[in-house]
């Protein structure tokens, strides 16, 4: 009888709906492990705001070694209104850009698909978005968050974009990879007629397809033009390379073409171990009614999955998802007037029960 891997990860619910959304995502990580031959532990550690009123710091030593130790790390979303006022350092924000640094995470991958089942549920017409399939590579590490200087001073206040041209050329690959294994497309975005910065960006990345990617189709675009054929015709972009703030931007509007924010998952990965969490934040909006969507942590859960090696579970996973929307299961976010929209909780068992029928489906039939 083979061992059974088992998987230690890190669990940061974080703030707002962050626990709610990650909770649903462990049921159906639990729901395909066994069938999939692993086991895992999920051990919670406190951060973002969770973290300051309990330790005084929204990023804890303990926390950060327990991250760095662990195989993948899950997080659900930081931050909200109790904690705005505070300055920067003791921000749940701050924490959570510590948390990528200490992991050295410098690729931000964000899919967005429009699931045909969504298709209605998009504010753009649905022959417009039907048929997305957009990655956003962005740059997670560097950029105008991390650039220094950086603060107020007795006039103003001061924030600086820098990149070097190894923190460019080193997203430039991710990009172009993911783009080999896709449709070849990559489509980088900057501000080249007003920014230095995005001058050598331009530079860099153009130098990286000569030199590397011949077979790949790269093309530039302005940001400002970026957002607007985002909308318009979002069929056509493959893979979407951007800077750190850009990319934070475009990724939520993107998120508006399948219907809601809260489908969207995200892998940070490149450095020590990675970080799995969803696009949006903390919502405190609609947090601790049981009514957010867990599909883009759900999601994410499933990129965890595919990056710790067990994509068979990973797809499990995502065919649960498929299956509940299918089978015209919605949350409130998803749900239109005519429609009863289902629970947070409800709708991750419904997954759950899914992606594990799937996986027994699939045992079934390659057993006769
Ligand atoms: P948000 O993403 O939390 O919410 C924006 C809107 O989308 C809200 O109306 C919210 O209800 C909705 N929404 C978000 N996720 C949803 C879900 N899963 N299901 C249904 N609806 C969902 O952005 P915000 O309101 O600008 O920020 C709130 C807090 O979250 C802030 O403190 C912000 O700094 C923080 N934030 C954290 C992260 C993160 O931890 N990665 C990301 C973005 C924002
Ligand atoms: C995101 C969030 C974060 C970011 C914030 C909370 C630091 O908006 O993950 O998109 O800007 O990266
Ligand atoms: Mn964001």
């Amino acid at each position: 009888m083979e061992d059974t891997n088992t998987y230690e990860f890190a669990w940061l619910p974080g703030d707002g709906i962050g626990p709610e959304v990650t909770r649903e995502a462990l049921r159906v990580l639990d729901a395909v492990a066994s069938a999939h031959g692993f086991a895992f532990t999920a051990e919670e550690h406190p951060m973002g705001g969770a973290a300051l009123d309990a330790a005084g710091v929204p990023f804890p030593d303990a926390t950060r070694t327990a991250c760095l130790e662990s195989d993948a790390v899950l997080l659900g979303a930081v931050g909200g209104p109790a904690w705005d006022d505070a300055t920067s350092d003791r921000r749940p924000e701050s924490g959570l850009l510590a948390l990528r640094e200490a992991l050295g995470v410098y690729a931000n991958l964000r899919p967005v698909i429009v699931p045909e089942a969504l298709a209605d549920a998009s504010p753009l017409r649905p022959n417009r978005v039907g048929g997305t399939d957009i990655l956003f590579v962005r740059e997670l590490t560097g950029g105008i968050y991390f650039g220094i200087p950086e603060g107020r001073a007795d006039d103003g206040a001061r924030s600086t974009m820098v990149y070097s041209e190894d923190e460019i050329e080193r997203i430039a690959h991710v990009a172009f990879q993911r783009a080999q294994r896709r449709d070849g497309h990559v489509t980088s975005v900057d501000k080249a007629n007003v920014l230095a910065v995005s001058e050598l960006w331009r530079e860099v990345v153009t130098r990286v397809r000569d030199d590397h990617y011949p077979d790949v189709d790269l093309r530039h675009l302005y940001v400002d033009n970026a957002a607007m054929q985002v909308v318009r015709d979002p069929k056509q972009f493959d893979v979407l390379l951007t800077g750190n703030l850009f990319g934070d931007i475009l990724s939520d509007l993107a998120a508006a073409l399948p219907g809601s924010l809260g489908l969207l998952p995200s892998a940070s990965v490149g450095g020590t171990v990675g970080l799995f969490e969803p696009v949006h934040g903390s919502a405190p909006d609609i947090a601790g009614q049981d009514v957010a969507n867990p599909i883009g942590t759900i999601l994410s859960a499933a990129l965890l999955l595919d990056e710790v090696g067990e994509p068979e579970a990973a797809d499990a996973v995502r065919h649960g998802v498929d299956a509940a929307l299918d089978a015209g299961l919605r949350t409130a976010d998803l749900a239109t007037p005519d429609e009863e929209p289902v629970s947070t909780s409800t709708f991750g068992r419904e997954v759950a029960t899914r992606a594990a029928d799937h996986t027994h489906q699939n045992a079934s039939a390659s057993l006769s």
